[in-house]
């Protein structure tokens, strides 16, 4: 897969997508991670990327030009392009397999207090990743980012690994455990040594219900073990 980021701030996408998981899927090349700085495509002797808000207000606003033509730098006919923005959709796991099965994604981040509303048509969709402000939209695409990631086939190195986990069967996961069996006074439950694989399906499945009614109350209903992502749809084209 193709990601293009357009941002002020490369660093803050690059350096953060550089280690770990995503790190290797770039080198291997199951990633290929670029970028387009909006202030490389300026004219004026200063690069000037932000400006006043009309109508008065505190802070700058990204003006639209230079984010225009930052993206029509790396646009191609299959882009899927997405504004990262406080005020859209929000972003799920349903929404990260949808958004891996794109050839080509265009994340626009937004920096000061936003860009101008008019950069919005030329998105095919707006994503937050929280009910929070962030100082920009790069935190949220290196999320976005690391979630897509994990998702292309060949990343993970266990086949199964993404099956069973929290917010695809609608369900958080049930805990894990590893050596020492005590650590510290505190023990791994019985179930989970007794190599009986049913039995730790079953404990595994009573934990994975609990542990949602306990902290994810709204999702507690949906636990059909029908995969959110086949739930219809998350956005179109
Ligand atoms: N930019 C600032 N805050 C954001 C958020 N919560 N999600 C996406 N982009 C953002």
């Amino acid at each position: 897969m193709r990601v293009d980021a357009v941002t002020l701030f490369p660093d803050m996408i690059d350096l953060p997508l550089s280690e770990s998981i995503v790190g290797r899927a770039r080198t291997e090349g199951l990633l290929e991670l670029g970028f387009a700085n909006p202030r490389d495509f300026t004219e004026d002797r200063h690069r000037t990327v932000d400006d006043k808000p009309y109508g008065g207000g505190t802070g700058m606003v990204m003006m639209a030009e230079p984010v225009y033509r930052a993206l029509k730098s790396v646009k191609k006919k299959n882009s899927f392009v997405i504004l990262l923005t406080p005020k859209g959709k929000r972003f799920s796991q349903a929404a990260a397999l949808e958004l891996a099965k794109k050839k080509h994604l265009v994340f626009i981040c937004g920096h000061y207090e936003g860009i101008d509303e008019r950069v919005s048509s030329l998105a095919d969709m707006e994503l937050s990743i929280g009910d929070y402000v962030l100082t920009g939209g790069e935190p949220a695409a290196v999320a976005v980012i690391d979630a897509v990631t994990r998702l292309i086939p060949g990343v993970l190195k266990k086949g199964d690994a993404t099956v069973n986990e929290t917010f695809t069967g609608a369900l958080l996961e049930a805990p894990h455990y590893t050596r020492p069996g005590v650590w510290r006074g505190k023990a791994v439950p019985p179930e989970l040594l007794s190599g009986n694989h049913k039995l730790i399906e079953q404990w595994r499945g009573v934990r994975a219900r609990e542990l949602t009614a306990k902290q994810r109350p709204d999702l507690a209903g949906q636990g059909t073990g029908v995969s959110t992502a086949r739930r219809g749809k998350v956005f179109k084209k």
